[in-house]
């Protein structure tokens, strides 16, 4: 039986596929795909079946084919289950996962707060890779969307760990900061707490500026003079925010930055949310992907193969038996791997989009479905007279199938058939491949006769009898696909029973050697040896009777050693016949 088991991917061979593209607003978006190839073998078949084996849906063949010759499939023949050597094919497949480059996040790969190079400028982790949504993880001391800025505002150097100092005036803070102060009118000095007496007789309003050389009082750096006050600058017009945010003015003048719907950050870094970070948005991951539409919009859609379960996908997708996928005779599986598998009915071996019968369904097969050119009657009627049995029952076997048109002054019979059949059996699958190598092959048929065939340009392979070397029979339609073996048709049945003995089931073996001419020798020998009576006794046995050919052979002492030593050797026939139980 060929189940759907036994696809082991083999090997597994990864690297990564870099690419790049520039998203609008976004910066650098980067992937590293990582494509990947299995390879597997499809389940063991007939040799003869397998040229014409598919690939699992997804899978491609290997150009060219691989086909190797090792390994043993197994078909239920009446009772028992007969394990054959057959053939597989190696399939492949090529496997894209999409994947961003470290550094860049979610479903579009944006790059992470801070870039790629230095992501969260260096002070934290960046969720990155495509199942994560870009959000900087800050070191203890660090803040900000993209760590941007020190957690304590009155620190500030690249740790983050050196305190401000400014007593009356306004620190250059944050990890790019030197600390350095600005001082408010009327002081000076490094950390602004000297006093300037010239500048504090002025008595400067807020927001100004005074210095000892040019006593008056000014207003700080992009503040306006606005009556006798001034005024702070609109914290807005230094652009502070990300580009995609809002920003606004605090009660206390401070620049508030707002994300716009659908984004998530600070303000100073805008980071579309990805409904696919966010355990997938609800897909189902067995069976669906999560395809990202903009910030904040995503839909589920089937994996390769499924089709959705009420037509919304964001419920499961499932795997579905189409018409027509499998072989007439196969039956369609869901697996629980949520896989469509075609399963040969058991007795016939195949992919399950072809399944093959016995040996005799195949011939009736090949018999009925309308391929006219093939004329099979005869021998539909002789193999099923003939040799039903062990057709049915036994493998493997070569049977060379005649295609001849009835004829009414050839009729079959059973007792024709008996003697016919055997003629067009060969133990073993012979296949014809057509590699026109002009080796000679021998086969020997059931019926003990030799055949040997040839390859010739025009007429392919064609065979003789050994014993009947003046009729050429040709390999019309070689290699035709059965459970228990394969079969050739021919162009012609050969109707001249083996030579020697015809079985007769209601003679005893005594009586069949009597009435043939080509063992007068053994008779003789039998009854030298007073054995002939036992042979008409109720056996079993199963005899080696040698041909008078054979008898004569044996020139020297040995004949006379048979007659004066067998008879003494004790009770039996010993020596020419072996009890036993018949065939
Ligand atoms: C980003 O993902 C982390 C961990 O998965 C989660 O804790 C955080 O809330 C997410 N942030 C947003 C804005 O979705
Ligand atoms: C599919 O189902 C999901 C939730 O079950 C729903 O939000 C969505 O609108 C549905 N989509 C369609 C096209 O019906
Ligand atoms: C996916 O998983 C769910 C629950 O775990 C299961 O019911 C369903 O059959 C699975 N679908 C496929 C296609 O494997
Ligand atoms: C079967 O056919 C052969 C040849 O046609 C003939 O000689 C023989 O008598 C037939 N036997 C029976 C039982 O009809």
């Amino acid at each position: 039986m060929a189940g759907p088991r036994g696809l082991l991917p083999l090997c597994l061979l990864a690297f990564y596929l870099a690419g790049f593209s520039f998203i609008r607003g976004q910066g650098l978006s980067k992937r590293c795909d990582v494509k990947t190839t299995l390879s597997t073998h499809v389940p063991c078949t007939s040799c003869a079946a397998v040229k014409k084996q598919t690939c699992p849906p997804g899978w491609l063949r290997e150009l060219p084919d691989q086909i190797a010759q090792d390994c043993r499939y197994e078909v239920q023949l009446g009772g028992s289950m007969v394990s054959m050597s057959g053939c597989r094919r190696k399939c492949r497949k090529y496997m894209v996962e999409k994947a961003c480059c470290p550094g860049y996040w979610g479903s579009q790969c944006y790059e992470c707060p801070g870039g790629a190079q230095t992501p969260c400028n260096g002070h934290g982790t960046c969720l990155d890779g495509i199942e994560r949504n870009g959000t900087c993880v800050c070191q203890e001391n660090f803040r900000g969307s993209a760590c941007q800025e020190c957690q304590d505002p009155n620190r500030f150097g690249p740790d983050c760990q050196s305190v401000c100092s400014c007593v009356h005036g306004v620190c250059n803070h944050g990890p790019r900061g030197d600390g350095s102060c600005r001082c408010f009118a009327g002081y000076t000095g490094p950390h602004c707490d000297q006093e300037l007496p010239i500048c504090q007789k002025l008595r400067c309003p807020q927001n100004t500026q005074c210095s000892a050389e040019a006593p008056s009082c000014r207003c700080l750096p992009g503040y306006t003079q606005q009556g006798s006050e001034c005024q702070a600058p609109n914290p807005c017009w230094l652009s502070p925010c990300s580009p995609l945010a809002q920003c606004s003015v605090s009660p206390t003048g401070q620049a508030q930055c707002h994300c716009p719907e659908n984004y998530h950050g600070d303000g100073m870094v805008c980071l579309p949310k990805d409904p696919c970070t966010d355990n997938l948005a609800g897909c189902p991951s067995n069976s669906t992907l999560c395809v990202y539409q903009k910030p904040g919009q995503a839909s589920c859609i089937c994996r390769s193969g499924l089709v959705s379960i009420k037509s919304n996908a964001s419920g499961g997708c499932q795997a579905f038996c189409s018409p027509y996928s499998c072989d007439r005779s196969a039956t369609c599986q869901v697996t629980a791997d949520g896989k469509t598998s075609c399963v040969c009915k058991q007795g016939e071996v195949g992919d399950g989009r072809a399944c093959y019968g016995h040996l005799l369904q195949e011939v009736q097969k090949a018999m009925q479905t309308g391929r006219v050119f093939l004329q099979l009657r005869v021998a539909m009627a002789m193999m099923d007279q003939g040799c039903r049995e062990i057709l049915t029952t036994a493998g493997p076997f070569t049977v060379l199938v005649p295609s001849i048109p009835f004829s009414s002054s050839r009729t079959m019979n059973a007792s024709l058939a008996q003697q016919l059949c055997r003629q067009h059996i060969i133990a073993g699958q012979h296949i014809l491949e057509d590699t026109k190598s002009q080796q000679t092959r021998r086969w020997w048929t059931l019926a003990g006769q030799e055949i040997t065939v040839a390859f010739n340009q025009f007429t392919k392979y064609s065979y003789k009898y050994k014993d009947q070397p003046q009729q050429t029979f040709n390999i019309y339609k070689p290699n035709n696909v059965a459970a228990n073996g394969i079969f050739h048709v021919v162009t012609a049945l050969r109707w001249q029973p083996p030579s020697g003995i015809s079985g007769d089931p209601k003679k005893t073996i005594s009586q069949i050697l009597a009435s043939t001419e080509a063992f007068s020798r053994f008779e003789t020998i039998l009854e030298n040896c007073g054995l002939p009576s036992i042979l008409d006794g109720p056996g079993p046995f199963t005899v080696f009777a040698p041909s008078n050919e054979a008898v004569d052979s044996l020139r020297d002492g040995r004949l006379i050693y048979l007659f004066t030593t067998v008879s003494s050797v004790g009770e039996g026939a010993v020596g020419m016949g072996v009890p036993g139980p018949p065939r």
